[in-house]
């Protein structure tokens, strides 16, 4: 997505060959314009996949999935990092190992808010090595749903979460796929992934 790319180009810091950083737009100030015009995309990606539910994870995931979720005309879900106050019983939880900052986090959702009549379309901000992925779809398989994809608003290509999502048959639409960080300088991926069926 071209207003994504130049968007990382002008305003994205590259903090180390690994951590890109974006709070300008995405992960601390948000750019609601921007946000919206990635909802679209990923509506229109998905348009024809049957979604009944968007699924995220707190807190910078959500912004791109009530976009998402706007343009698809249905509800968005987040699950929780740390356990909510009114939030005890009836929960799908997983566990989340977070390989940047070294650390596990339960996550759960209400299971009230997803059954297996839904078909659910993820969406994170980032995706590294792919454990926010995976936990999410873990929450959706205890409900019994179906995962009909993942929007991902920047992908770091040279992770590994990507390859592993797609190698098991998931479709991963990420709107910027980053190749590299190294020299201090972003690049794009250039090759064509491969569509698993929308
Ligand atoms: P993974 O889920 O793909 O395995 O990612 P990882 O554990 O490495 O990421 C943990 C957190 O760090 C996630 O945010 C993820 O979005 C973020 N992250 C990973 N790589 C980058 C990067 O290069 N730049 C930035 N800015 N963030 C990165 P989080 O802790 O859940 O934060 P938030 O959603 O509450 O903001």
């Amino acid at each position: 997505m071209e207003l994504l790319k130049n968007k990382i180009v002008e305003e994205g810091i590259v903090l180390s060959d690994t951590v890109l950083k974006v709070d300008t737009f995405l992960n601390h100030q948000m750019d609601p314009f921007l946000m919206q015009e990635m909802g679209k995309e990923f509506a229109a990606y998905f348009a024809d996949a049957g979604i009944t539910k968007v699924v995220t994870i707190e807190s910078s995931g959500i912004a791109p999935a009530i976009m998402a979720a706007l343009h698809l005309e249905v509800p968005m879900i987040f699950a929780r990092k740390r356990k909510s106050l009114t939030l005890q019983d009836g929960l799908l939880t997983a566990k989340v190992y977070s390989f940047t900052k070294q650390e596990e986090n339960e996550i759960s959702i209400a299971d009230k808010f997803i059954s297996e009549d839904d078909t659910v379309l993820i969406i994170d901000d980032f995706l590294a090595n792919g454990q926010a992925a995976f936990g999410l779809m873990e929450l959706v398989k205890q409900a019994n749903a179906k995962v009909a994809g993942i929007g991902i608003v920047i992908e770091k290509a040279f992770q590994d979460g990507g390859k592993q999502l797609r190698e098991q048959g998931v479709n991963v639409y990420s709107l910027a796929r980053v190749s590299s960080l190294a020299d201090n300088k972003v690049t794009f991926a250039t090759e064509q992934i491969e569509e698993v069926g929308v």
